[in-house]
């Protein structure tokens, strides 16, 4: 069984201004930046819960093939105005799917990126999800996740260091992982993050 609750995203993404959305942060992830500068992959790049499209925009800028893909239209709309605004609407595609259903084929992408979407797959439907990750990695290609961790105090999915080291025991190899922290937008809360690069094994 598939647990996604499209409505409720596409409500956030047509109902809140987009400068109050928690996780726009109005520039590409700065762990993305450090692996375009430090050449950790190879192209094409798959966004996976991509909202607005900025990571798949700043890859497709930096001269790599991107698709985002994200289960609002309403996101994918905006991401779809984002990269033409950008000029880059031949280099960044953006379609409207379920991450746990995608059509892309096997072997297809370099790295997989991964901004805020593990942490909201029903535990359920973890297995699936990274099943469908590495049928469309290349052999060696990366996945990069950033999760919930446990420091945060909410009942949401968090992710233990052990927990990500077990999800990704069989046919991956972690080649990183760190805690990151953000300051939540309008507020002193803390956000408690993993970020991780995650290799296919051939
Ligand atoms: C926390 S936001 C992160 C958005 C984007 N990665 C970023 O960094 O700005 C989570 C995104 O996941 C999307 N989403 C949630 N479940 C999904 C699913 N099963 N398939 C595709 N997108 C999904 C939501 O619509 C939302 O845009």
């Amino acid at each position: 069984m598939v647990h996604t609750d499209a409505r409720r995203w596409d409500r956030i993404y047509r109902e809140v201004p987009l400068n109050k959305i928690p996780w726009n942060e109005g520039r590409p992830s700065r762990d993305l930046v450090a692996l375009v500068k430090n050449k950790s992959f190879r192209g094409p790049v798959l966004d996976i819960c991509c909202g607005i499209g900025t990571n798949a925009i700043y890859a497709a800028k930096k001269g790599f093939e991107a698709i985002g893909i994200d289960i609002s239209e309403k996101a994918i709309e905006i991401a779809k105005e984002n990269s033409k605004k950008a000029k880059v609407d031949s280099e960044a595609k953006f379609v409207v799917g379920d991450v746990l259903m995608p059509k892309f084929p096997d072997k297809e992408f370099g790295l997989v990126f991964d901004r805020g979407c593990l942490h909201h797959i029903h535990p359920e439907d973890r297995k699936g999800f990274i099943g469908e990750i590495k049928r469309v990695l290349k052999p060696k290609g990366k996945y990069h996740v950033t999760c919930f961790s446990e420091l945060n105090d909410w009942p949401d999915y968090t992710f233990t260091k052990e927990l990500i080291s077990e999800l990704f025991s069989k046919d991956f190899r972690i080649l990183k992982i760190g805690r990151r922290t953000y300051t939540e937008k309008g507020s002193r809360n803390k956000v408690h993050f993993w970020s991780a690069l995650i290799e296919k094994q051939a």
